[in-house]
């Protein structure tokens, strides 16, 4: 990697901008974070970037050559980035998705008060520090920023759809279509329309006090609205409507998509579990004749739906790489696929429990990608010219499939109805994979693959909005410097 650029400003001179970056202790937040810290050191900016102290330790744990500072090698190529970490409340030990209610109570009241403290003895030591780049689902940026009189840089690492949904949350409140009313929502400004079926789980939920949904209602309907500039991993061509109104309220930069330099490979390790190997067995394949399926990192399914997911797959006949991470259905069940499907399957499939899957993906046999749909699994999957089969369970992953099905049609159902049956799964993996019938699918997942190149490319639309970001950054920080 060649030596970070400093920023340009219009007098001349250079600034090296110093932010604080805090991302959401989750893995999907965590990969287009530090694929963003990366994509700014290398342009001059000065990174302290801060892990919970259970993600660092899972990282480590996870990690062939632990060391306790992930960012050690990015350092050594040139780029300034620091690293530390910051409690989140709760002993490393303590099981958070088997207690996600008190893990998500306890992110919503005590985590502020230790990243508080953190940055509050950051700023004291090092007065350089003038940025704070927070995941929006943080429920305290504004507050911190504030009080430390730092730029309140927002890093929204899902759609801009899903984004503006959230912003607009007090007019699904009015229309009666937060949790129940059935007709199409037309009224929200930037979405022609979209049907209650697709917003996202939070804003579907009938129980609208749960801790998730406070957190989320927090963070995106109040707390984002007042950040100063809003980053975001997506392409202003495949959103032009939704951010040409997110851009008229809030300085708005579509930058996406956020992939580390070399697509398949970090300096940063940022895995919370082992990866497994896959290629010597994908070697042996035909070209696109393997279908790849994973449900990420987060999202629990039901026993009822895995089993009907895996009898399909079986019934299909098609090839199959599974990343099936331990605790999908619920980490108090490891074993929840039916019993004696790895023997069935052993000449069919190879399941793994976690893998790299940007590299998994870009091998010649992968044909298709059964997915959750969750954000970084769809930009990765059009960046290897993927077609999807989608199977949405959590957060914005329903939104997710309405872009992918009804919108570019670079995917299809794994099934029409709620109902998860094994036969509507086969014939639809069958579809996806075999022969001429998903040669349209193919041809619009090419299309976008092109649209995210162009995007990337000098003049294109994420690298002139990253640059017009940069400027901005600088006019926020003179303008907090005049204002103290
Ligand atoms: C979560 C949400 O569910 C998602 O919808 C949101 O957009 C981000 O936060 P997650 O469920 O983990 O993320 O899904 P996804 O966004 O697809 O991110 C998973 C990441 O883990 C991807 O970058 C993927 O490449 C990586 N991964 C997944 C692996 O490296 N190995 C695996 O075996 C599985």
């Amino acid at each position: 990697m060649s030596n970070p650029s400093p920023i340009k400003v219009v007098d001349g001179t250079t600034k090296n901008p110093h932010a604080i970056f805090i991302p959401i202790p989750l893995q999907g937040h965590l990969i287009p974070s530090v694929a963003l810290t990366m994509k700014l050191a290398s342009n001059g900016f000065t990174i302290t970037f801060i892990n919970t102290q259970v993600i660092h330790h899972s990282i480590m744990k996870s990690s062939s050559t632990p060391n306790d500072d992930i960012f050690e090698k990015a350092r050594e190529s040139g780029l300034d980035i620091r690293y530390t970490t910051v409690s989140d409340g709760l002993p490393i030990s303590f099981d958070r998705s088997l207690n996600q209610e008190q893990f998500e109570e306890c992110v919503f009241h005590v985590f502020s008060a230790h990243v508080d403290e953190l940055v509050g003895n950051l700023v004291k030591g090092d007065p350089s520090i003038s940025c704070l780049i927070a995941d929006s689902c943080h429920v305290w940026p504004s507050m911190i920023s504030k009080k430390y009189k730092l730029v309140n840089i927002s890093f929204w690492t899902e759609s801009a759809l899903v984004l503006n949904l959230y912003y607009h949350w007090d007019l699904l409140k009015k229309n009666g279509h937060y949790t129940t009313c059935d007709d199409v929502i037309d009224y929200i400004p930037g979405i022609k329309s979209i049907k209650p079926k697709d917003l996202t789980s939070y804003l579907q939920a009938t129980n609208t006090n749960t801790v998730s949904n406070r957190i989320m209602y927090k963070a995106l309907f109040e707390d984002a609205k007042h950040a100063d500039i809003v980053i975001c991993n997506t392409i202003q061509e495949l959103e032009p409507r939704t951010l040409l109104m997110l851009n008229k309220t809030q300085p708005f930069y579509a930058i996406g998509p956020l992939f580390h330099n070399k697509f398949t490979q970090s300096l940063v390790s940022t895995n919370l579990w082992s990866e497994l190997e896959c290629s010597h067995w994908l070697d042996k394949k035909a070209p696109k004749s393997v279908l790849y399926v994973s449900f990420g990192s987060y999202a629990h399914i039901n026993k009822h739906d895995l089993g009907e997911i895996a009898y399909g797959l079986l019934q299909s006949g098609v090839s199959f790489v599974w990343a099936l991470r331990p605790g999908m259905v619920s980490s108090n069940e490891p074993d929840a696929l039916p019993l004696g499907f790895e023997d069935q399957t052993k000449d069919q499939g190879l399941i793994v429990p976690w893998c790299n899957q940007k590299a998994v993906i870009s091998h010649a046999s992968i044909g298709g990608f059964l997915t959750h749909c969750g954000w970084n699994s769809i930009l990765e999957s059009i960046w290897c010219e993927l077609p999807l089969i989608c199977f949405p369970l959590y957060t914005d992953q329903f939104t997710n499939r309405k872009l992918v099905v009804d919108d570019w049609k670079t995917g299809v159902n794994l099934c029409e109805r709620n109902l998860v049956e094994r036969a509507e799964v086969a014939k639809n993996i069958k579809y996806l994979m075999m022969g001429e019938t998903s040669n349209e699918l193919r041809l619009n997942t090419k299309k976008l693959k092109r649209t995210l190149e162009d995007a990337l490319a000098v003049g294109g639309s994420s690298q002139r909005n990253f640059d017009k970001f940069l400027g901005e950054v600088n006019v926020k920080i003179d303008q907090m410097k005049g204002a103290i």
